[in-house]
């Protein structure tokens, strides 16, 4: 047994989808060839965590089995063939698993066990328990070094609010694989939820002229104040889902040529035509990145007459987390509290925190579970 780790720790189990969650005492996880232990300190919650847990997402996941996401941790202990990585080191945890001889043996640790045989059998034999809890055991590849005291000391994050990075990961890895550039002019659509305000945030600290299309324009209002608040000199214009596609798309074009589109449409809104207006203002070889599920033609004239390209995409990469974290280090997103406003729980107060997460969303405001 690793000496600095206590042979028990606590965490929320989920004995099945929908059986709810119970805080649970287990033998803590071990060290071993290619693997770091961390305790937690700070664990996401997403908008739709809720739904993944009592089975309305229909997200397979590998029961019973530790919740959770990514998270923010210190090394507890690691295995024999770290080099970098120190104990007690301040880290991003990343819930993104990958085979590593099959990097397409993809899935995402404590929300869905990913749909190839590779993938299902990482889920369930090797990297099974996810980060609701006061350990968790993950691969060395999944623990981002934070240079801590730049980033709170500095930067003045508290180390929950760094948990946001959740959230700000995912759009950049979307906007990275597209090549936004500085000066481009970017429709992020919609962007009241979490991921797509997030994108906000992100492709302004890129560089980007945003256009953030959203249907309540209250949230659009405040969207526009949070990221004004911390970055004084973003250049963000909103424009209303009306729901009728030609408006839409006229009320894009009058801010001239879009260059990309970074879509977040959650299943609920597959049929908003919102994406068809957004695309029908690309400019010729606009680039879309498409993160989240929208029924589309890909058919369009406007696709194949533009030189369009259509990228889907799946969270980010090592190397997006390694460069996005030079970037929140160098002070290029919004400092200390003008990030986010995180709202905290303890492990036995998951249901009030699953549904926290899904009321408070949007920019700046995440949820997460201090173990
Ligand atoms: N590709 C990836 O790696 C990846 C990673 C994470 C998430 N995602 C996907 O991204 C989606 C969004 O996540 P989120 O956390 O941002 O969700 P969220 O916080 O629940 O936000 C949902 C967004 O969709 C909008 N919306 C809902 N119904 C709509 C409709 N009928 N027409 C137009 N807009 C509508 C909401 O607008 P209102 O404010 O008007 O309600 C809000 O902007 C998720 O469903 C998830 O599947 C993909």
């Amino acid at each position: 047994m690793a000496p600095d780790l206590p042979p028990q720790y606590r965490a929320l189990v989920l004995d099945s989808i929908g059986a709810g969650f119970t805080v649970k005492t287990l033998p803590t996880p071990q060290p071993t060839f290619g693997s770091a232990v961390v305790q937690i300190v700070a664990a996401g919650a997403l908008s739709y965590h809720r739904e993944i847990y009592n089975g309305q997402r229909h997200y397979p996941l590998p029961t019973p089995m530790v919740g959770g996401y990514s998270a923010i941790g210190r090394i507890a202990a690691l295995g024999p063939d770290a080099t970098a990585l120190q104990a007690g080191q301040l880290v991003f945890v990343d819930c993104v698993i990958r085979g590593r001889d099959d990097p397409s043996a993809l899935y995402l640790l404590g929300i869905s066990e990913g749909h190839s045989d590779g993938s299902k059998k990482l889920a369930r034999e090797v990297w099974h328990d996810g980060t609701l809890a006061e350990f968790v055991k993950v691969p060395l590849d999944n623990c981002i070094p934070l240079d801590e005291a730049r980033l709170c000391q500095t930067l003045g994050y508290s180390i929950e609010d760094l948990m946001y990075m959740g959230y700000l990961l995912v759009p950049y890895g979307g906007l990275r694989d597209i090549r936004v550039e500085p000066g481009d002019t970017v429709v992020v659509c919609p962007a009241t939820g979490g991921f797509g305000g997030a994108g906000v945030l992100v492709a302004v600290a890129m560089g980007a002229r945003v256009i953030a299309m959203g249907r309540n324009e209250q949230e659009l209002e405040r969207l526009q104040e949070h990221v004004h608040k911390g970055t004084p000199w973003a250049c963000v214009e909103t424009v209303k889902i009306t729901g009728d596609e030609a408006i839409d798309t006229a009320s894009l074009k009058a801010y001239g040529p879009v260059d990309a589109i970074l879509d977040f449409t959650p299943p609920v809104a597959a049929k908003s035509t919102h994406l068809k207006s957004a695309v029908a203002a690309l400019r010729y070889e606009g680039r879309v990145s498409l993160m989240g599920f929208v029924d589309f033609s890909v058919s369009d004239m406007k696709i194949v007459g533009s030189n369009i390209t259509l990228k889907g995409k799946l969270m980010y990469s090592r190397e997006d987390m390694l460069q996005f974290v030079k970037m929140l280090e160098m002070g290029l997103l919004p400092k200390g509290k003008d990030l986010v406003d995180t709202r905290t729980f303890r492990l036995d107060e998951w249901e009030e925190a699953f549904d926290a997460a899904a009321q408070w969303t949007g920019v700046g405001r995440a949820v997460a579970f201090l173990p």
